[in-house]
């Protein structure tokens, strides 16, 4: 039985129940095309039996190069950009300690993250980090030529081989990438580093329940096994019923539809807990890499409240009624802590004395949730019962399969993102790379240089 709940109630001052409705017939025609792999980008459908379809070699290979790791490591450094680490990290964050950094308590690695841009100031720091901590790391990458990641490992690798010698370094660097292609591939061959496999059929952000998700969130020192647990019960949930009043995912990529169709464009997702800040990142990625194409799609955004009710609430509240939001409720926190009384109460609050501060939350967010419907914003609710890895393997396949047949109701292939390219070559062409100069001689025009 799955715990997630989803509810649509308070779309329907924009939308009718029918609207949403109307999708079931077309939502059954994309699941079967996802079984039969009829639809578009169907080369990239292993993440719809990834949950089911691991084996137990490859879970105890993680599992046990991760206590190797946990053992020597103070910190673990996660080189990696888009799908190659926004689920590990969404997932790490979410059921770590709010200040892990800071907190010895638990002896866990610290998990950071590199090659998810090309600061010079951040990835300097983060070298002199590493010159004082023992660390490992693991580069992730599934074509292994992606710039971002190849300069951070070239530099932490250059570092790991100076600060261990070049045979310690080996055995502290693990490669997740493609099983014969790329530069990294023949790399870690050549270099004798240890490797797992990035499925052909599975794309990056539909990678976390791979080794390229789960070995980061094993070091982490959480049980990957419960994830996958979470993931198989949502996928035998979908699989059991695709009628919209039994089946989240149908009920969740229909209405999010039907208010596109109504001309609300962006879907913000909410939270009220800050660990779940990249668990939206995650979300943000899989839906806009998804769906934004063909001058089509919704715009994905998030927000974190009530922090953001002092900054985004104003827009959300009155500006343009373009927006709906997405929920993620948690029922229950890990801790209890209570408003404290106050003998003189200058600040007013002794009336909510003595109440949970989840209590006080859970009021905000109902609050926040009716002025936004008064405010012409629908509200879409997703609520779990905790954050534990197995509510978040729930999450993740809910999204997963909602993202292909949303993005299957847009007319869009959900698996492929051409638009990413259009950057790289304009980067390429500005640093002179060997293949581009017909596009260096175009841009330094363009730019006048
Ligand atoms: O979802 C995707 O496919 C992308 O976000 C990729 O994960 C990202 O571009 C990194 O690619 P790679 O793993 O090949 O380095």
């Amino acid at each position: 039985m799955i715990d997630l709940k989803f509810d649509y109630s308070n779309a329907l001052d924009t939308i009718n129940q029918q609207d949403v409705i109307d999708f079931q017939k077309e939502i059954n025609q994309h699941y079967s095309s996802l079984k039969a792999k009829t639809g578009k980008g169907n080369d990239f459908l292993g993440w719809l039996n990834l949950p089911s379809e691991i084996n137990e070699t490859l879970i105890n290979r993680i599992e046990e190069l991760a206590e190797e790791i946990r053992i020597k490591s103070k910190i673990f450094v996660v080189i990696g950009i888009g799908g190659s680490y926004l689920g590990a990290r969404a997932v790490i964050e979410a059921l770590s300690h709010s200040f892990a950094h800071l907190n010895k308590r638990d002896g866990n690695p610290i998990v950071l993250y590199a090659g998810q841009n090309i600061s010079e100031d951040y990835t300097s720091e983060l070298l002199t980090l590493l010159d004082d901590n023992d660390y490992s790391l693991a580069v992730i990458s599934k074509s292994g030529t992606t710039t971002e990641p190849a300069i951070a490992f070239r530099l932490l690798k250059n570092h790991l081989e100076s600060k261990y010698g070049k045979l310690d370094a080996k055995d502290r660097i693990i490669a997740i990438t493609d099983k014969e292609k790329g530069a990294l591939k023949q790399l870690a061959d050549e270099e004798g580093y240890q490797t797992f496999i990035v499925p052909d059929d599975v794309g990056g952000r539909y990678s976390v329940l791979t080794p390229v998700g789960l070995l980061p969130i094993a070091v982490a020192g959480f049980n990957i096994r419960e994830l996958i647990a979470g993931a198989i019960k949502m996928k035998d949930h979908v699989e059991s019923s695709t009628y919209i009043s039994d089946n989240p995912v149908s009920a969740y990529a229909a209405t999010r539809n039907a208010l596109y169709n109504a001309g609300k464009t962006i879907e913000i997702t909410v939270n009220y807990e800050p660990k779940l800040y990249y668990f939206t990142e995650w979300w943000k990625q899989l839906y806009g890499e998804s769906e934004g194409k063909e001058n089509k799609g919704i715009f994905p955004a998030g927000v974190g409240f009530t922090t953001d009710l002092h900054s985004m609430g104003q827009y959300i509240q009155e500006g343009l009624r373009n927006v709906f939001e997405t929920v993620i409720s948690v029922e229950k926190p890990s801790h209890k802590l209570r408003v404290p009384n106050d003998k003189k109460d200058l600040d007013g609050l002794n009336y909510i004395a003595g109440k949970p501060l989840h209590e006080v939350n859970h009021m905000a967010e109902t609050g926040t949730t009716l002025a936004h419907i008064d405010g012409g914003v629908p509200n879409l609710k997703i609520s779990i019962p905790n954050i534990s890895e197995n509510t978040l393997g729930q999450l993740i396949y809910f999204y997963e399969m909602g993202c292909a047949i949303s993005g299957y109701i847009l007319g869009v292939n959900p698996f492929d993102q051409p638009g990413v390219e259009a950057y790289k070559k304009n980067m390429f062409a500005l640093l002179g790379k060997p293949g581009f100069e017909k596009d260096t001689e175009e841009i330094y025009n363009r730019l006048s240089l």
